[in-house]
């Protein structure tokens, strides 16, 4: 034993994965009577204001989070909540204003915040950057500092939009996943790393590294979550090549039967898992897995949504959790008002029912862009050519979004 993780726990959220609080909502120790959408119930009684660091990125991100703070403000109006928001500058926003990636004022008012809503990350001035030197690095950072291991992207298909998906209606009717990826281990972040040479040359070097527990702590979050779903998680890993991945089986296994027989679990090799996931995804309630596996899934899983642009994601963990949408920063339709803001605008929803523990106003938020696409308002990247279809930017699908709303 060593290893304590050294991270900062922010008064702001209180959320300690060893104590059984998975912050994941509805779950933990104390699952509420009903998931009921509209109790106010569950919300923090003490919470007096919400905080909420927003963080708009770069490319397409000034953009869609313009819509998603509209409509965040918006919710927060109609549902009294006393809502704190404030605007900081991270990745390459930052850096072109003269300050480091992750400069110290944005992580300082992340740190106060109840909650971080942090648009995409990345642009191609970089592209030919070695990764520490990249824009992206600061969100890995902020992953990092407040140990945000457990990241959730649900895969729900809109019903107004499941002929935008490139797979058949049927396979795709009734899909209800919860991607459950481990954010702050595995590939992305075990040592060494970096560049290195040999008397073969230059070589470049990641480690996947797991500890025991860090798979046990993602296995209960997975876990947890299924008990308030359809009770079934697919672990996908590859056990059947790398010696990580055999003590990842192994780790949520022991998870399984020491604490959760009641749920169903099955292992799955990832390149299975892939081709599952497209070929019949009914199958699936909760699939848990790592860093890298879990970056790749959340991209395939988002066609059956109809669009990358469709998916939200919440970071949960020790310290302030971060809300971002799975998509990038789309750089070549940046500033066009061409973009789909209903990742960001659900990632806000998401904010809602984690950060503020209230899903009735998440579920508004929720519904109010169901009715925007039952009306008929297509971003480019969902629209079909159908007839009804209302072609619009980014500006006035957040609008349609915020009408339906208030
Ligand atoms: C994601 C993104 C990030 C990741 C990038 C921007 C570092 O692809 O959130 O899925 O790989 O985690
Ligand atoms: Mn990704």
């Amino acid at each position: 034993m060593a290893m304590r993780r050294t991270v900062e726990k922010t008064a702001a959220t209180g959320f300690d994965p060893d104590a059984g609080d998975f912050g994941v909502y509805p779950a933990g120790k104390k699952p509420p009577a009903s998931a009921d959408q509209s109790s106010g119930q569950n919300s923090e009684q003490n919470m007096k204001e919400f905080k909420v660091a927003v963080i708009p990125g770069d490319g397409i991100g000034p953009e869609i989070i313009e819509s998603a703070v509209a409509v965040t403000r918006e919710a927060a109006r109609k549902f009294d909540i006393k809502l704190v928001d404030a605007s900081v500058p991270a990745a390459a926003q930052a850096v072109d204003q003269g300050l480091p990636p992750l400069p110290d004022h944005t992580l300082k008012l992340c740190r106060e915040s109840n909650a971080i809503l942090c648009g995409p990350f990345g642009d191609p001035r970089w592209d030919n950057a070695p990764p520490a030197e990249r824009p992206e690095r600061a969100k890995l950072q902020l992953r990092k500092i407040f140990d945000l291991f457990a990241n959730l992207r649900p895969v729900k298909p809109v019903p107004a939009l499941l002929e935008a998906s490139p797979l058949r209606r049927q396979l795709i009717e009734g899909v209800d996943i919860l991607i459950v990826r481990e954010l702050t281990g595995g590939l992305y972040f075990g040592e060494p790393r970096g560049y290195f040479s040999d008397d073969k040359g230059r070589y470049g070097v990641n480690t996947m590294k797991y500890h025991a527990w860090e798979v046990e702590r993602i296995g209960k979050v997975a876990f947890e979550a299924a008990l308030l779903r359809r009770k079934r998680v697919h672990s996908a890993d590859k056990a059947n090549a790398l010696e990580v991945m055999q003590l990842w089986r192994e780790t949520v296994s022991k998870v399984h039967t020491e604490q959760y027989k009641q749920v169903d679990l099955k292992h799955i090799f990832i390149d299975n898992c892939c081709m599952q996931l497209v070929s019949e995804p009914l199958q699936f309630d909760v699939i848990v897995s790592g860093n890298m596996f879990g970056d790749i899934l959340s991209d395939i899983g988002a066609e059956i949504t109809g669009s990358l642009g469709m998916l939200p994601s919440a970071s949960l963990g020790a310290g302030t959790p971060l809300f971002e949408p799975v998509h990038g920063s789309a750089p070549d339709i940046a500033g066009q008002n061409k973009a789909n803001p209903l990742a960001m605008i659900l990632t806000a929803s998401m904010m809602f029912t984690h950060a503020a523990r209230r899903p009735d106003i998440g579920n508004a938020i929720d519904a109010a862009v169901a009715r925007a696409l039952d009306k008929g308002y297509r971003t480019r990247d969902i629209a079909t050519g159908a007839s009804g279809e209302k072609l619009v930017g980014t500006r006035e699908m957040g609008e349609a979004v915020l009408k339906e709303l208030s």
